[in-house]
């Protein structure tokens, strides 16, 4: 998706020497390759019957919350900690250097609703892993995962345990 790809904006060095960021916000700021963008992520999933869009803090919600619209589901966000008001389920999940927390509102999901996790970036693939095993406790029917970029470098796919699909827009 060249079109796509024009309207991610590469910073050197952020946050921090020999990082390259990718930048969404130019694609979010472009109303066509916004809405070309949440088509495509919306597209493997039209036929799906999902029901509820968890997306990441913070750009998940962005592309979750357009997601969501699209594919007439609800939207739930997962949260960094201490963010949402209790009573939450957390996890516990390790970054490159230290550790971090997701959260969500433990009336979230129901068991048996379909669900399908969204976030902008795939690095290491903690983060969409400890997501997955979030919506789990729920008892939910995960059906599957998207994201808009994906660093293969850093073999986050590898982190990905399970057998639903996890499709990404744009790979570097
Ligand atoms: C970024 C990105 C993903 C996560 C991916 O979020 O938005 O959520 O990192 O990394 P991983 O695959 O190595 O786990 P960040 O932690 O920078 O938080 P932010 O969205 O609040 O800026």
């Amino acid at each position: 998706m060249p079109e796509l790809a024009a309207l991610i904006r590469d910073v050197a060095d952020f946050p921090q020497p020999g990082v390259t960021f990718r930048d969404v916000t130019p694609l979010l700021a472009d109303a066509r390759g916004f809405a070309r963008c949440i088509d495509a992520l919306a597209e493997p999933w039209l036929e799906l019957d999902v029901q509820a869009v968890c997306g990441i803090e913070a750009r998940g919600f962005i592309f979750g919350a357009a997601l969501a619209q699209k594919l007439g589901a609800g939207f739930v966000p997962l949260r960094k900690p201490g963010k949402l008001p209790p009573p939450v389920l957390s996890i516990d999940y390790q970054l490159e250097y230290g550790r971090d927390q997701l959260e969500v509102r433990s009336d979230a999901l129901r068991p048996g609703e379909r669900v399908l996790l969204v976030d902008d970036v795939l690095a290491t693939g903690g983060t969409l892993a400890a997501a997955w095993a979030l919506v789990q406790r729920f008892d939910a029917v995960p059906v599957g995962a998207c994201v808009v970029v994906e660093l293969t470098a850093l073999q986050g796919r590898l982190r990905w345990q399970a057998r639903e699909p996890l499709h990404s827009l744009l790979r570097y």
